[in-house]
């Protein structure tokens, strides 16, 4: 598929020739120097942007529009939430609509509990920290139990100790729900923690110009699997793809 713009009566295209199949349950990664492409990547398979030419297929299936079961975490969260809603309606804000009380009470009960936030359910955002933030925007996403869940550099703006915990976090409900991730990273390190499969955006207009595999056993840990040569070997494919992007 591709995707253009039209900026002042231009046309920019920024993607072209983008092929690719995610299966079921699998975590892939994007990379790719700034303004490539990640980000309208993203929001294509999210249904937000239509693609100019090609399609988006879940489950053999055409759709061009936000649907349910492909849930967005977007790149900058601390605008994301709403300031006067407390966490708990925060995260209910997707489904009050279409759930009895009840039903909504679960489930987001359920969110929370899967983000350890049952503590602070009835705080409003700002009382909160960056990494609590960040948890409420998947909690968010969690509470319309997505099959694909898009999270667009996730942990960027936090502490590498956060970061960690929230990245086996995200490993943890993904095992447990079995929902397919397709997340950005300008983390070389990130990318293999996280991925089965890392794809590499390039070029202008940008396409897949690289996939690599980490081949990494599902069970990850922050100190073994980043000291495995399997790790250093993807880490250094990966680094030395992105090198040779940017010259
Ligand atoms: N709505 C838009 N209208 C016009 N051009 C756009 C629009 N959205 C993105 N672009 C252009 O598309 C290109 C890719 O942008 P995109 O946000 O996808 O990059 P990115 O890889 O996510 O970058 P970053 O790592 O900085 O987030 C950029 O050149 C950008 O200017
Ligand atoms: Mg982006």
């Amino acid at each position: 598929m591709s995707v253009s713009f039209t900026v002042k009566g231009l046309r920019r295209t920024v993607l072209a020739g983008i092929s690719c199949e995610i299966s079921r349950g699998e975590v892939v990664g994007i990379v790719g120097r700034s303004g490539t492409g990640k980000t309208t990547l993203l929001n294509t398979l999210g249904g937000i942007l239509r693609p100019g030419t090609g399609r988006i297929l879940l489950d053999g299936q055409s759709f061009d529009r936000p649907t349910k079961k492909v849930i967005t975490v977007f790149q900058d969260y601390g605008q994301a939430l709403l300031p006067w809603r407390t966490v708990r309606r925060n995260v209910s804000l997707g489904i009050e609509r279409e759930f009895s009380r009840t039903q909504v009470a679960e489930r987001v009960a359920r969110a929370l509990a899967m983000t350890h936030l049952e503590g602070n359910a009835d705080d409003l955002p700002w009382q909160l920290s960056g990494g609590m933030q960040q948890r409420v925007q998947i909690a968010r996403a969690l509470v319309m139990e997505p099959e694909v869940l898009l999270l667009d550099e996730p942990f960027g703006a936090l502490d590498a100790m956060t970061r960690a915990a929230l990245q086996d976090d995200l490993l943890k409900l993904q095992r447990e729900t079995g929902f397919t991730v397709v997340f950005i990273t300008h983390d070389v390190d990130e990318a293999v923690y996280l991925a089965d499969r890392i794809l590499v955006l390039g070029g202008s207009p940008a396409n897949i110009v690289r996939e690599v595999v980490s081949g990494l056993p599902r069970e990850r840990d922050q100190l073994d699997t980043r000291e495995s040569s399997r790790f250093i070997a993807a880490r250094r494919s990966l680094a030395d793809e992105l090198r040779d992007e940017r010259s």
